[in-house]
């Protein structure tokens, strides 16, 4: 359990609120290990019908935590240690319906994650990106699946090799979120969506997002990235973008050769 992230249920609805925001939302091992428990909790537990993802602070998250790549990256932490494998797991095999709030920033898992949620709910202004190439990493949570089904392979390969953001505008376009909102109303539009979700009948609910969800393959891509994830994570080009982020600089891979 960490302090950042805060977990209620109420009338069905597990809340998972990230509450990090002096650093942007940014995921530390122990948030990954809380989301990862608590949606495990989500599918066993009766008195939740469904889960509903939201954040403290003018970002959702700026993705997985850098220092925590960059221990890992080092040797300073073993890569069992770290639990972002859990939650992308657990995404992926969840069976109650997630429902997300996004505004400001969401990068990286802040994006694919919301390729596992059933319904999403953006800011007009919100900035979507998963620059894992600018981190010298790969796509996860299997993203190299999912996004380029979802909007095409050339805006996907644009958005993971180049970094480009969309805004929650172009996120509707996309077919990635249900609604973009002025940002006062993202978190209450979503609330009322998952509202109106608990009182569904919830075994049907489940049968349709099982029906609508290739798991198998799902967690086959998953295994695939992950085990390039890892290897790219103790690239030397990693190290230099980490080194990049901590300096405050921009990074410089051709001198790598
Ligand atoms: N990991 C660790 N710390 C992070 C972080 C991350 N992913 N993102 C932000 N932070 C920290 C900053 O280091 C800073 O810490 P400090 O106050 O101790 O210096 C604090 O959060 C505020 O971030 P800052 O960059 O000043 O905020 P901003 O509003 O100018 O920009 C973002 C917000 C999200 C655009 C920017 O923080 C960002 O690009 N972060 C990195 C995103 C990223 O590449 N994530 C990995 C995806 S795979």
């Amino acid at each position: 359990m960490t302090e950042h992230v805060r977990v209620t249920v109420e009338g069905g609805i597990m809340r998972l609120t990230l509450a990090r925001p002096e650093k942007k939302n940014a995921l530390t091992s122990a948030m990954y290990g809380t989301l990862a428990d608590s949606l495990i909790r989500a599918d066993s537990d009766r008195n939740v019908r469904t889960v509903l993802f939201e954040a403290e602070g003018d970002v959702f998250t700026a993705g997985n935590d850098i220092n925590d790549f960059a221990a890992v990256a080092s040797g300073t932490r073993p890569r069992s240690e770290m639990r972002g494998f859990d939650f992308i797991t657990q995404l992926g095999k969840a069976q109650k319906p997630l429902v997300a709030a996004v505004s400001g920033h969401a990068v990286g898992v802040g994006l694919t994650m919301l390729l596992h949620c059933d319904l999403v709910f953006v800011a007009e202004d919100a900035k979507l990106s998963v620059p894992f190439v600018n981190l010298a990493l790969v796509p996860e949570a299997a993203s190299s699946l999912l996004l380029p089904a979802r909007i095409g392979h050339a805006r996907a390969f644009a958005m993971f090799a180049l970094g480009e953001a969309i805004d929650g505008k172009t996120a509707l376009a996309y077919g990635i979120a249900n609604a973009a909102l002025p940002r006062a109303e993202v978190r209450p539009r979503a609330l009322a969506a998952a509202e109106a979700l608990a009182l569904r009948p919830l075994e049907s609910v489940v049968a349709t997002k099982k029906l609508m969800r290739d798991s198998e393959a799902i967690s086959g891509v998953m295994a695939r990235e992950g085990a390039l994830f890892s290897e790219r994570l103790k690239s030397p080009e990693a190290a230099e973008a980490f080194r990049a982020f901590a300096e405050r600089r921009p990074p410089d891979f051709r001198k790598l050769g």
